[in-house]
């Protein structure tokens, strides 16, 4: 059923916060019609598997991985730089297939995740105040006025980027990258000989002889498409209007609504006011959708915003990304648990450690201490053992370069390292290290709450009638 009193522009009747002002209407209109007429990136069967993925998820039968950039950028723009971010989400996915049991459903925050919401509209560098710099599909992070300048232009060069981007991913997932005999060759240079590197090569040989005895038993790469190829869906914010209006299209098939430049879409924390634009929007789309929930979000609200979102109470529909901090994730997340769990509202609940943790280092860059992020995972595992409830996944910012933007882990990235590879436009990543450390970390937290199931399963199952 069609939400009601939607259409792809109903969100321009409402307040919306973090759209930039174009100073030439004429020439954003032309940049709109242009991408309105561009092929869809990505097809309305695809976002409805990512759906039955996640309502697996939501089930409690696998668990969810999403990550990449902080922000893409035209300038970081690489085939290089993709592969290496897929490989090391497929090296957190494996891990976390074999150490935790559990079925992986990834999706890359790639292809489509260059619009960036600010904390101020303006940035000001000794006595110059600019606009504050918006991603890459708006303006240049360069501080001058004219890079500033937000430029409709640039919508047409991201969705370019995107395009490509997203046909190398479908190459690497379906075209032999992901093969499961590959598993050693996913390590990268710098992280084969570090203490993570080696974890990995332990778990990549125990992968090789499970591999041989399937193959003694007649299951190949071959013959079984799993083992060979992997699925891998695309997502970004929903935060730029005009560009996500543009590629939004109905799905011949069934007529509804698709916002056809990812699989899945998310609302970020500063907007997700239920009667603003970006909520508005999302509202009316068939793509699975993500929200992300502050410590500001109260349980009653939260409870409105599902209501606006997935009124008809879909498994795998919503996901709701919790990014509370480390210090507070176990007092501000379980009342929204409780709430949801008592509503019966079906959920995909996932952890971003990243946004509630970032600090200014004393060198001066914006960072994240790594055990800070891992303190936040652990909280989030706790609140839902406690609530009897899925930890269903994790929402992270992360690269598949030798990056020093977190501090911590178990290269002990100091402050003093930051300045040697920051390269981020926006956000501090996880670098390949770090990611995998948090991916054995979340296999752990997977593997105990399993046995926690089991035995509470166990106690539950009344003793076999007498005969
Ligand atoms: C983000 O995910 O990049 C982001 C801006 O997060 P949040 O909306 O949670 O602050
Ligand atoms: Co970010």
């Amino acid at each position: 059923m069609a939400q009601q009193n939607w259409s792809p522009t109903s969100w321009r009747d409402k307040p919306a916060q973090q759209l930039p002002t174009y100073k030439d209407s004429s020439a954003l209109r032309a940049a709109e019609e242009e991408l309105s007429r561009m092929p869809p990136l990505v097809f309305a069967g695809e976002a409805r598997n990512l759906q039955t993925d996640l309502a697996k998820v939501a089930a409690g039968q696998a668990f969810l991985l999403q990550g990449g950039d902080c922000a893409e950028s035209f300038a970081e723009f690489s085939a290089n730089k993709i592969r290496d971010t897929f490989r090391v989400i497929l090296q957190m996915a494996v891990v976390m297939t074999y150490a935790g049991s559990l079925p992986i459903v990834k999706v890359g925050r790639m292809a489509g995740q260059f619009a960036k919401p600010r904390s101020s509209d303006t940035e000001t560098q000794g006595d110059v105040t600019l606009p504050s710099y918006r991603g890459d599909n708006v303006n240049s992070l360069d501080f001058t006025a004219d890079a500033r300048e937000p430029d409709p232009q640039r919508m047409i060069k991201a969705y370019n980027q995107a395009s490509a981007t997203l046909n190398l991913l479908r190459a690497f997932a379906s075209g032999g990258y992901a093969n499961l005999t590959r598993v050693h060759s996913w390590n990268l240079d710098f992280v084969e000989n570090s203490p993570l590197g080696e974890k990995y090569q332990g778990l990549a040989n125990r992968i090789d002889d499970a591999m041989r005895f399937m193959a003694a038993c007649g299951m190949t790469p071959e013959n079984v498409p799993a083992l060979r190829e992997t699925s891998f869906y695309t997502s970004h914010e929903a935060l730029l209007l005009p560009y996500e209006e543009a590629m939004t299209r109905t799905d011949s098939l069934t007529g509804d609504w698709y916002d056809t430049s990812a699989h899945f879409l998310w609302v970020g924390a500063r907007t997700h006011q239920a009667d603003h634009g970006q909520i508005e929007f999302v509202r009316g789309l068939k793509n699975p959708l993500g929200m992300k929930c502050s410590p500001a979000l109260s349980p009653d609200e939260l409870l409105r915003l599902i209501d606006v979102l997935n009124p008809e109470n879909i498994p795998g529909r919503l996901t709701l990304i919790a990014r509370m901090g480390h210090h507070q994730v176990e007092e501000k997340l379980a009342p929204l648990v409780r709430a949801v769990k008592k509503e019966g509202r079906s959920v995909v609940w996932s952890c971003d450690p990243m946004h509630g943790n970032t600090m200014t280092s004393s060198s001066g860059y914006k960072t994240r201490p790594f055990e800070h992020i891992l303190g936040e995972v652990r909280g989030f595992f706790n609140v839902h053992r406690a609530e009897g409830t899925h930890a269903g996944g994790v929402h992270i910012e992360m690269t598949g370069q030798n990056v020093t933007e977190c501090v911590g882990g178990a290269e002990a990235i100091g402050d003093e390292d930051l300045s040697s590879r920051y390269h981020t436009h926006c956000d501090p990543r996880l670098n390949a290290n770090q990611s995998l450390e948090l991916a054995f970390l979340i296999a752990e937290e997977l593997k105990a709450s399993r046995v926690l199931n089991t035995q509470s399963f166990a106690q539950q199952t009344p003793p076999a009638a007498a005969e």
